[in-house]
């Protein structure tokens, strides 16, 4: 399937001599949800902004369903929408009339019944005629996607859409997200959460110092990264590991207390029923067992530091 986003050897180095994004390939197909993954100062705002038009790439190229960001400028950006990190609107504006006219500025014919279904989409009916200063934060940034979606993008661009939210309206916002997504808008939204990701991307794509260290679809990434633990509590602390575990290759806390293993769930052969009748035959007794599978939190920490 031709990539609604193709983006080749994007370099981007600010004036002051900063290289934000250093040689970024990356193809976004239509449809789907990718999460651009990094700590503050990766490079994503930046990315997002020179596919959006809004800061220039020192080299490389962008199309958006094949036509270059640049020479066809007027055609990509009416094809995108932006939601920007910073919450910027007016304050007496209605939330109607801020979407009519965002959508009169790219150009297109008013259509009032897509812009109340737009509005129904985004629980925001109810307040077409409210000015934007009544409004609480989460409904505002629910304007800003409207007034984004308001031309009727292919693609819509959210820079980190949850930052500084509680955690009720971050889960309001993932499952919009999902719905806009059924109506067929390409998402691609940037976060430093990474339960944000985990929660709604299809792919996640880790940039870290303006290197896009990796993209692949979010179940592959867990299931080729992600290992499981398990941990078993000890009724009697002990002071070293009996030889007999030791085909196991389990560590022990500092308090002789907690036995963990480390394995892969997706082998055969775990070991976990021959390293229970190990322990039972070392006569240790469990207090307590639980198994943690290790998250993209881990997966992006390790990526992260060893870059
Ligand atoms: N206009 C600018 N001029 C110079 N440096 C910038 C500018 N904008 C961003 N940077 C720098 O580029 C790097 C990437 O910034 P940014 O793309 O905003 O990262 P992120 O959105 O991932 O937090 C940071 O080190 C930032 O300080
Ligand atoms: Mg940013």
């Amino acid at each position: 399937m031709q990539s609604i986003v193709s983006i080749s050897n994007l370099s981007k180095t600010y004036a002051g001599g900063h290289q934000a994004l250093k040689d970024v390939n990356l193809d976004i197909a239509p449809g789907e949800i990718l999460a651009l993954l990094g700590p503050n100062g990766a490079g994503k705002t930046t990315l997002i902004s020179i596919i959006c038009g809004i800061v220039k790439a020192s080299s490389g190229s962008v199309t958006v369903a094949g036509h270059d960001i640049v020479t066809d400028y007027r055609s990509t950006r009416s094809m995108i929408g932006l939601v920007p990190q910073e919450l910027t609107l007016g304050a007496f504006d209605t939330v109607w009339n801020t979407l009519s006219f965002s959508r009169g500025l790219f150009g297109k014919k008013p259509d009032p019944g897509y812009l109340e279904q737009l509005l129904r989409d985004l629980s925001l009916w109810g307040k077409k005629d409210s000015e934007l200063m009544t409004l609480s934060g989460g409904m505002k940034r629910r304007v800003l996607i409207g007034k984004a979606l308001s031309h009727e993008p292919a693609v819509l661009f959210l820079d980190e859409p949850t930052a500084g939210v509680d955690v009720e309206l971050r889960k309001d916002m993932w499952a919009l997200v999902r719905r806009l997504r059924e109506s067929g808008v390409t998402i691609i939204l940037t976060t430093h959460y990474i339960e944000e990701a985990e929660a709604i991307a299809d792919r996640v794509g880790v940039i870290n110092n303006g290197e896009l260290l990796l993209v692949d679809d979010k179940q592959a990434l867990m299931h080729k990264l992600g290992k499981r633990q398990l941990i078993m509590e000890l009724e009697e602390a002990v002071g070293a590991l009996p030889d007999s575990l030791s085909p196991w290759s389990l560590d022990l806390s500092a308090d002789g207390g907690r036995l963990t293993y480390t394995y892969d769930p997706h082998t055969a052969h775990t070991g976990i029923s021959g390293l229970l009748q190990a322990i039972r035959e070392a006569d240790l007794v469990l207090k307590d067992l639980k198994t943690t599978q290790s998250s993209l939190e881990e997966i992006f920490v390790n990526l992260v530091k060893g870059n």
